[in-house]
Formats: structure tokens, sequence, C-alpha cells
């Protein structure tokens, strides 16, 4: 088949672009040319930019769809398990028996952390909130593990994959801890992921704590639901800063500083914090006028979405669980789940998000389920991170192992002062 191209004129010139075809999804013209005839795209944003190729996951925002390495998230939700998702995401195929039991085993044995680490979180004050502890213990694990912290050794790269997915949980469940001046529990390997998270979080030395298995199981699908999402702003932080070759560790705790930002990960914790402030379904109205009004810069946290103009198909699985677990927990009259429900019924009859596509996000849903769990608000963006982790390895190792790597290093539309001369301080005025 002969290659198709876009033809770009300009002042006389003809340049002609290749047009690329993924397995799924929109053409992208490579302008990679461009750069050779003076000239660059100007994208802020990357409204309209393939940053890189990649095989992980698929989003099709229009049909409010999304795939793992081309599976559905519908059936890995309902079907499959947040370790066996990983194994997925890190290794495009799903696990045999056996190669599933081995990746268990292995993160079993990494997820406690080097004693000296548990001395590290001392260091903040008590009251930190957990995603500043999690960007720097996380970024200090380079300095405990610095014999898989290799960028271009393929096997220490694995060693570094395998840390992180066993021990962020550690690192996210002790911020916690260190907050409610509680000890720190250590993992157990007789439970799954996400009972251990349990364990973790919310076990304390002096009593048995048996993990609920619907509420394990709810957190075990908010993980496989927030475990990869293509090149959102935390993933391409993490690409951007591996392109350099620094160290894994260095570059999640950059993707951990993206996702805390409230137009990203932080919005299931802002969204909750909303709720608070509404505070009462009869205010419902007044905020959704402020959302509404272009001179007031409140949104509706936990609404909208850059890719997803149609249900987020992950939001309407959470949608399922916090029904659930609301039930599970006999919460269908907390007065604050009254409000997030009512909020989302107007939401989705109001003229302006219909029209704007602005339906609830998945973090709306999530907030809500780790809110009715226990779960401090603090914690949400943390959780989300965790579950986030081996998204981001996946996407770094892609990087790393493509044998085209570059650094990344986009260019600008300088719109500062000419070139001008220094003035000497007293001809300053
Ligand atoms: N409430 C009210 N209006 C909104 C909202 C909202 N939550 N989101 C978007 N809009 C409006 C904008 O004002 C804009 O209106 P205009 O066309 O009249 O100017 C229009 O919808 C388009 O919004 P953009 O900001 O251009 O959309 P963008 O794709 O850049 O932003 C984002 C997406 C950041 C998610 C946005 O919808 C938002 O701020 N939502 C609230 C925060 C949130 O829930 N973030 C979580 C994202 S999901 C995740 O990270 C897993």
């Amino acid at each position: 088949m002969t290659q198709r191209t876009a033809i770009l004129s300009i002042d006389g010139r003809s340049i002609e672009l290749p047009i690329l075809s993924g397995t799924l999804g929109p053409d992208v013209i490579d302008t990679r040319a461009l750069g050779h005839h003076g000239l660059f795209t100007y994208d802020p944003g990357f409204l309209s930019t393939a940053s890189c190729a990649s095989d992980i996951s698929f989003i099709d925002g229009d049909q409010g769809l999304l795939y793992y390495r081309g599976y559905p998230i519908e059936q890995l939700a309902e079907q499959s398990d947040f370790l066996e998702v990983s194994y997925l995401l890190l290794h495009g195929e799903l696990p045999n028996e056996a190669q599933k039991r081995d990746f268990l085993a292995k993160v079993g044995k990494e997820s406690m952390l080097h004693d000296q680490m548990g001395k590290f979180f001392q260091g903040f004050r008590r009251d930190s909130h957990p995603m500043a502890v999690m960007v720097g213990v996380v970024g200090a694990m380079s300095a405990f593990y610095r014999h898989s912290s290799d960028a271009f050794d393929p096997v220490q790269r694995q060693t570094a994959g395998l840390r992180l997915l066993a021990k962020v949980p550690t690192i996210a469940a002790w911020s916690y801890k260190y907050n409610e001046g509680e000890p720190f529990m250590y993992p157990q390997k007789r439970l799954n992921y996400a009972e251990n998270f349990l364990y973790m979080m919310f076990a304390t030395p002096c009593e048995e704590y048996l993990p609920n298995p619907i509420l394990a199981r709810a957190l075990d699908r908010i993980f496989i639901l927030h475990a990869d999402h293509e090149q959102n702003a935390s993933s391409s932080t993490v690409r951007v800063a591996g392109s350099s070759g620094a160290n894994p560790f260095a570059c999640i705790a950059a993707g951990i500083a993206s996702l805390w930002g409230p137009l990203h990960g932080g919005a299931n914790e802002a969204t909750l914090k909303m709720l608070e402030e509404i505070g009462d379904v009869s205010r419902i109205g007044e905020y959704i006028k402020r959302a509404k009004d272009k001179t007031d810069s409140f949104r509706l946290m936990g609404f909208g979405h850059r890719v997803y103009k149609n249900m987020d198909p992950r939001a309407a699985l959470m949608r399922q669980t916090c029904h659930e677990v609301l039930d599970e927990l006999g919460l269908n009259d907390d007065p604050l789940f009254k409000l997030a429900l009512e909020l989302e019924k107007i939401a989705l009859e109001d003229e302006y998000f219909i029209q704007k596509k602005l339906y609830p996000n998945v973090d709306f849903y999530s907030g809500i389920v780790m809110r009715a769990m226990g779960i401090p608000n603090s914690m949400f963006t943390a959780i989300f991170a965790l579950a986030r982790t081996v998204g981001w390895v996946a996407q770094w190792q892609e990087m790393i192992s493509e044998p085209e790597h570059r650094i990344a290093r986009p260019r600008q539309l300088y719109t500062g002062a000419q070139r001008r001369d220094f003035v000497p301080m007293e001809q300053r005025g």
C-alpha cells in the first residue's frame, strides 16, 4: 500500500508529511521532518499531539472505550484482579497459572521496605500531606535501592519495576500511619494486594484485623481502573523525566508530583472537599450556577475529562461499586452520600453539563467509595498514585527500551523581548 501523506504548503514551498496509522484510533501526521525546514508545530497542552507510539493502553473518548493491552476495562474489572492486570501491563500478555504464582510471590517478597526507610519518615512533620511524603519517600528509594536504578540495564529495570509495584502500597499506608501517630504495620504475604493495603492502613498491633472482602474487592477495582490511562499528564511526566536516563524511582516520584494536581489525580480529594463545602442538598443549585459562571473560577470537581466526551467507562464501573459499598456499609442515607448522588443526578440533567459533555468522572465515584470505607480525603490521591505506579512503570519501560529512544526536548514559540542591550543600574531611572 502506498504511504499516505499530508502536504503542508507554506510560502510557496510544499512539505510532504507521512501519515501513520496505529492499530486503533485516529491516524497521526508525522511532523518530525518539519525541524529540517526550520519549522515546529505549536500545540500547548498537547491537544492534537501524539507524543509517542505505545502498545499499552487505548482510549476512545467519543465511544467511551478503554483497553489495557487490547482487553476492555470492563472485562478486566469484572474477571481479573489487580496483580494479574499489573502483569499484563508490564509484560504485554496475561500470565498463565505458574507465571501468576511466581509474580505474586515476587511482589510479596519485595513488599517490605528497607528498615532505614522507616526512619526516613520521621523527618516529616506529623501533619504532612501523604502525597508530600510519597513524593519524598518514593524519590528516596533511589538512595536505598541503588542496584536497581540503572535505567539502561534491562535486568535492573525489571527489578525496579517490581520493587515499585510491591513497595509503594507500604509507603502509602505508612504515610497515613505516620499522620495518625500509629505504629507502622508490616505487609502480610498471606493477604492479597488490596487486603494487604487495608491491613497496613487500618490494623494495629493490639487487635486482630480481618479485611472485609467486599471492601477489598472494591479497592482492587479502584486499583484496576486507575492502573493506566495512556499519555495523561503524570504518565507523560514520567516519560519526559525518564527520557534523560534518570533513575526509575526519581521518575515515578515526578509522576506522583504531577498526579497531585487538582485537575488530575487530586480531583477525588477535591470532590469530597467540594461536597463538604456544599454541605446540603438545598445548596446544590447555587454551586451549579457558580460552575456555569464564566467570571467564577469554581468548577464542579469530579466532572469532565479531557479525553472522554462520553461517559468514562471507568466511571460506570465505579458507580456500580459505589452502590455496592454504600449498601454493604448501610450508608445510603448518610447526608454526604445522599448529597453526592443528588448532585450527580442534577448535573446529568442540566443543559450546560449535557452540552459540554461533562459527565461524572471516575474520581467522583472513587472519592465517595474511599470515604465510605473510612479512608481520609488526604489519602485519596495517594491511593490513585499507588494504583497508577504500575502504569507509570510500564510507560517508562516502554519509553526507555524504544530502539529510537531520544531525550524529550520540546521546542517553543518565543514571545519574549527582542534582543536588547544591558542597561547599567545608574541609567535605569
Ligand atoms: N465544571 C464546570 N465547567 C467545566 C468543568 C467542570 N468540572 N469542566 C470543564 N468545564 C467547562 C469549561 O469551563 C469549558 O467551558 P467553555 O467551553 O465555555 O470555555 C469547557 O467545559 C471545556 O473545558 P476545558 O477546561 O477546556 O476542558 P479540558 O479538557 O481542558 O479539561 C478537565 C478537562 C481538566 C478534567 C476539566 O473538565 C476539569 O477541570 N474538571 C474538574 C477536575 C476533575 O474532575 N479532574 C479529574 C480528571 S479525571 C482524572 O484525572 C482521572
